[in-house]
């Protein structure tokens, strides 16, 4: 018997710009993949398409981790990621745009940075879906969420930018540092 994940609880304060009614149906969304990933854990080999599916609950599940401890607050003052980020991306700013930009393209899924442990580079990845287009081994040190439903109880589904804009406002950049460390 493999072990079931629990749905992880997460210390939001008020957001800026993030309603309480928005965040509560996202979280419900997470359960919702916890739930399914903890079904497919014990799926049969009959259920082989179930099977296939278990990389969208898995990492639906996962992501949205990383996704909301982003918003706790943290402790530290640690500034190696930011560093590292500097040397790579020129600036701080240049990976923030990046990030942003990759964010405003059309479809839905996820905007990762990952750290290749073989070598240090720090690499934007869109992901479709929750799945599609990870790499393979890496590390994720930060994940922001484009997914309609991560905003459009606040914005309209046109007004993404504004949440892009709000999500960078309450994001804890110590959270981020402390996956690198
Ligand atoms: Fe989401």
């Amino acid at each position: 018997m493999k072990q079931p994940y629990p749905a992880k609880t997460f210390a939001l304060g008020e957001l800026d710009g993030l309603s309480e009614t928005q965040i509560s149906e996202h979280l419900k969304l997470y359960a919702g993949y916890v739930k399914n990933t903890n079904l497919l854990l014990e799926a049969t080999p009959e259920q082989t398409e179930l099977i296939r599916r278990f990389g969208f609950e898995f990492n639906g599940m996962r992501l949205h981790e990383y996704y909301f401890s982003q918003f706790e607050k943290r402790e530290g003052s640690s500034d190696t990621l930011k560093t590292a980020i500097e040397t790579q991306y020129r600036s701080f700013d240049a990976w923030k745009s990046e990030i942003s930009a990759m964010a405003l393209m059309r479809g839905i899924g996820w905007v990762l940075t990952i750290v290749d442990e073989t070598n240090g580079n720090l690499l934007n990845v869109w992901v479709s879906d929750h799945e599609l287009g990870q790499l393979g081994g890496q590390k994720i040190v930060f994940a922001l969420d484009v997914w309609e439903h991560a905003y459009t109880v606040d914005y309209k589904p046109t007004e993404r930018a504004k949440y892009v804009e709000a999500f960078w406002k309450n994001l804890n950049w110590q959270a981020v540092e402390e996956r690198y460390a």
